[in-house]
């Protein structure tokens, strides 16, 4: 169904004033009261509360990545908002994503020229100018008509990794010819290994550089928020959501357009072990990545394994409640690894200062999810170009601020845990 963005509104603004969930669980934050005592707040209404009556009108307006959010809930529909925002169960790694941070001090050094800085990275062969990283996100056409090839022109506008979803609503090669630069594919294995490689094929034969493969996504999960903005939404879903079967749902998913779906019962794998890993690098000439990897153990092995490249990810607090951040994990990971292959992270980066402290602590690049899907609901490509912007110019700013010219000089006594 098309958007109706000022129906939504309306719809949005009277299931604020009448919603239970705004009496009951903190959401009252959103509407500007300030959050309530010892309730649970997702990211980011903590950090910057939504103020329904001074909204960004322009992305040029957004004077930080969070102006967005609240922009975006008022234009998406509440299912597709829910969605995004969703963490699970209480919500304790998507505070702690954010929290995390504050764990971690930074230590500048002065008297270092810093009137240029060179923010560009090499990643698995390849030169970028930024070390932010495009995050896959399913089903970028329900933020925005814009979708996955809006956010494909503004990564080409900032020259940023882009990497697609396996539940991209647009073509790997349209998405690719957007970008215009070899992007990322990004990969639910399925229960059914020719599905899989017949798609990390096609993501090849596009140009991929890379496939990175989800490991974090292997059982089930209760998306609170969602499921309690879900009733919320009054649209008809049934034109673009068929919930008949797992087959007849996945038509507007571009990825499995054209394959043979029979016998699949999952679009993710709980059954994926080392083993899929080893078929998949006998299949493919592109680089494996590894999107998940919380554990030192497991990067390790991943190393062991030949992989290319981990991210450190809790899947923007998507995939378990553990509590831990993924700034957390990183030390361990990194320690482990011992420059083996680069080690990229994401879950709650929102702030140069964010970024800084991972890059010092050893992270070759940083990934992105919902800021990017805040811009693009809010005022679709022209909103992602901002976000990106404004995580460019924040990056840059917080490299002179700590006195490293180039990303070469964030180094690990850079940065120090809080006492
Ligand atoms: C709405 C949404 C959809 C996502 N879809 C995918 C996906 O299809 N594949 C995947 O590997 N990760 C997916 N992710 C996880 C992101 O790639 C990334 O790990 C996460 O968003 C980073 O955390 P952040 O949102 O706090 O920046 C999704 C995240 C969001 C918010």
């Amino acid at each position: 169904m098309p958007f109706d963005q000022a129906a939504s509104r309306r719809r949005f603004l009277k299931y604020l004033s009448a919603s239970p969930l705004l009496a009951s669980s903190g959401l009252a934050a959103l509407a500007g009261e300030g959050p309530a005592a010892g309730v649970k707040l997702p990211d980011p209404i903590a950090w910057a509360p939504l103020k329904t009556e001074s909204l960004i009108k322009s992305p040029k307006d957004a004077v930080n990545v969070f102006d967005f959010e609240p922009v975006c809930r008022v234009n998406v529909p509440p299912a597709h908002f829910g969605y995004m925002a969703s963490g699970i169960d209480d919500e304790v790694t998507l505070r702690a994503n954010r929290e995390g941070f504050l764990k971690f001090q930074l230590r500048p050094r002065r008297l270092v020229d810093v009137s240029k800085i060179d923010m560009s990275i090499e990643l698995l062969g390849a030169k970028y100018p930024t070390p932010i990283i495009i995050a896959p996100v399913g089903g970028q056409r329900s933020f925005h008509p814009d979708g996955e090839i809006g956010v494909a022109k503004a990564a080409k506008a900032g020259g940023h990794l882009q990497i697609l979803s396996t539940s991209t609503n647009t073509d790997v090669e349209e998405v690719t010819a957007a970008r215009g630069a070899p992007i990322w594919y990004q990969l639910y294995a399925t229960n059914k290994w020719d599905v899989a490689k017949a798609m990390v094929q096609r993501a090849e034969d596009a140009g991929c550089l890379a496939v990175a493969v989800t490991v974090d996504r292997s059982g089930g999960r209760n998306q609170e928020t969602l499921f309690r903005l879900v009733p919320t939404d009054t649209r008809d879903c049934s034109g673009c959501h068929e919930r008949g079967s797992l087959v007849t749902n996945l038509k507007r998913r571009a990825m499995y357009q054209g394959l043979d779906l029979s016998g699949l019962t999952h679009t993710q794998s709980s059954a994926m072990t080392w083993d899929f890993l080893k078929r998949l690098r006998d299949s493919t000439r592109m680089k494996i990545v590894l999107k998940g990897i919380l554990a030192h153990e497991d990067a390790v092995l991943a190393a062991d394994n030949g992989i290319d490249a981990i991210i450190v990810s809790n899947h923007g607090a998507r995939s378990e409640d553990s509590g831990r951040s993924t700034i957390d994990a990183l030390p361990e990971i990194v320690e482990a690894v011992r420059g083996r292959m680069p080690i990229l992270v994401d879950s709650g980066f929102r702030r140069g200062t964010d970024m800084v402290k991972a890059l010092c602590m050893g992270a070759s690049a940083v990934c992105i999810g919902r800021p990017y899907i805040w811009g693009l609901g809010a005022f679709g490509q022209a909103g992602v170009e901002r976000v990106l912007e404004l995580m460019r110019l924040e990056l840059y700013a917080a490299m002179q601020q700590v006195g490293a010219p180039s990303i070469k000089h964030l180094v690990p006594n850079m940065v120090r845990r809080a006492t």
